[in-house]
């Protein structure tokens, strides 16, 4: 089948970079991305490329090459799947909140609603493909929707057919468009050969043949909740590290250094900080809990429950570090956050450390002043709404490092966001109360630059 048209089902961090690169690519195929947000996709198709829907750097050039030519966002969901040969989900998946599993089990509703509409709009044979990270064995709940929906059809004499297929996207948010370019590896899981190797012709366009790895579907399900599992689990041992180099005057950059430089350790995602956040880690690993219990595995969910246990308390260790250092009282002080987004490079805020230190620090009664250069105000506003806590203090947003810093006695840095580096922090000083303290949980100030300012500094896995 040459495949001509595809159309993804979602418009977020991942469809929207996937389909731009894809359209970028392949500019034989037209691509539609269809959402149910009707703000998100006007966001898309803004002329103004400040105000695509999400930060991401590098997104802006290829949009603009692609929108229009082969690349389209609407919200046409019926036109855009019934015209389409291949049709990618890359809808939500958060983890549910109310019945069986919550807390736990990632909510499918929307993957089901998905299935359904391309059940009930697709026509002649379509290739399916999960594109949100699922839990294993979500394929044949998609196989399961679209079989029944056909055999009404059938009875219609309305003839369709699908073949589903897992791929799942292994991008990271700030570096997505290359990752997406060059990626590591692309993993499709599937059992019907033509279908995966139409899909594997489309990669081909960028991707070499050896870095396209074909599995089954539930291995493709489960090497993606197990990748994100183990990248989670590195941040965690670093992070529980980090502490043990507070209590003991070790140095967690040389200790970073000194086991990374073993090849069979590698030097990558070795970073302390605040905890991991974003969209998947915990998502994922909760999944990977809850499935193991499920299928009577207790003692792998407690093992990775771990990994997610330990990235809470780093957050509250280090909210508890400020209080303790500031004299066990927050209450009124002004304290500056540089930084909201959960890693640097976006504007994304899902799971971010910054979320649950500013509000243990609110519900102290502290005075905060927030600086990132991407994240909104509505954006913090609706996290903070959410979680829902007894704030005794206020907050605001500010446009600049200057502003957050002036009159505040603590700055707290919470994202390596580049413009934190190398900051004349004599300046800074002056205008700040004193004694003022900054706390750096991402390796961002040296302490050279501190020297004879008079500010105190406190730097995540620094013992003294
Ligand atoms: C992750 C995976 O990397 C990606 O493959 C998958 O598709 C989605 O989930 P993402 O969440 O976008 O991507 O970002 P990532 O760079 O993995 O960072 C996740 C979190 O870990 C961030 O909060 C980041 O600050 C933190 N982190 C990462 C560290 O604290 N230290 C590190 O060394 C690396
Ligand atoms: P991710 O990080 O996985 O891309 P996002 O939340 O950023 O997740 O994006 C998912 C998108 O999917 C949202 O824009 C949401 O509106 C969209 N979406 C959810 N359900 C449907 C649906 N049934 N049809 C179309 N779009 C949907």
């Amino acid at each position: 089948m040459k495949i001509q048209k595809i159309c993804c089902i979602g418009a977020g961090y991942v469809g929207g970079p996937t389909m731009s690169v894809i359209a970028d690519k392949c500019p034989d195929l037209e691509v539609r991305v269809v959402d149910i947000n009707k703000e998100r996709i006007a966001a898309w198709n803004d002329k103004d490329l400040n105000k695509l829907p999400i930060f991401e750097p590098g997104l802006d050039q290829i949009i603009s090459r692609t929108r229009g030519r082969n690349l389209f966002f609407s919200s046409e969901m019926e036109k855009s799947i019934s015209e389409a040969d291949m049709i990618f989900i890359s809808v939500n998946t958060p983890t549910k909140t109310k019945g069986l599993g919550a807390g736990q089990a990632s909510d499918l509703s929307w993957v089901e609603a998905s299935a359904r509409q391309v059940a009930k709009f697709a026509n002649g044979h379509t290739i399916v493909i999960e594109k949100s990270t699922l839990p294993v064995r979500t394929a044949q709940a998609i196989k399961e929707i679209l079989k029944t929906t056909n055999r009404e059809n059938q009875k219609n004499e309305i003839s369709k057919t699908f073949s589903v297929l897992s791929n799942p996207e292994f991008l990271a948010e700030g570096t997505a468009i290359n990752d997406l370019e060059q990626p590591d590896r692309v993993l499709i899981g599937g059992e019907d050969p033509d279908s995966v190797s139409d899909l594997v012709n489309i990669y081909l366009n960028w991707v070499p043949r050896e870095k396209i790895i074909c599995t089954n579907l539930w291995s493709s399900e489960l090497s993606k909740l197990a990748a994100n599992a183990f990248l989670a689990q590195r941040i965690s041992s670093i992070n529980s590290i980090s502490a043990f180099c507070e209590a003991t005057g070790a140095n967690i950059q040389e200790v970073a250094k000194a086991i990374g430089t073993d090849k069979r350790i590698g030097n990558k995602f070795l970073n302390p900080g605040p905890g991991f956040g974003g969209s998947c880690f915990k998502k994922d690993i909760l999944n990977l809990v809850y499935l193991s219990e499920y299928f009577g595995l207790p003692e792998v969910a407690n093992y990775w429950n771990q990994v997610v246990v330990l990235n809470t308390w780093q957050q509250d260790r280090i909210y508890k570090i400020v209080l303790q250092k500031l004299f066990g009282t927050v209450n009124g002080k002004r304290i500056a956050i540089l930084g909201f987004s959960f890693k640097a490079n976006t504007n994304d805020t899902r799971e971010s450390p910054a979320i649950r230190i500013s509000s243990d620090l609110l519900e102290e009664g502290a005075v905060i002043s927030i600086y990132d250069p991407k994240v909104s105000f509505e954006k913090v506003k609706e996290d903070f709404e959410k979680l829902s806590f007894d704030n005794h203090g206020s907050w605001h947003m500010v446009n600049s490092i200057e502003d957050a810093l002036k009159n505040a006695d603590a700055v707290l840095i919470l994202t390596a966001w580049e413009e934190f580096f190398g900051l004349d922090w004599n300046y800074f000083a002056s205008l700040m109360r004193t004694p003022a303290w900054v706390f750096d949980t991402r390796s961002v100030v040296n302490r050279e630059e501190i020297k004879n300012t008079g500010l105190n500094l406190w730097k995540l896995g620094e013992g003294s």
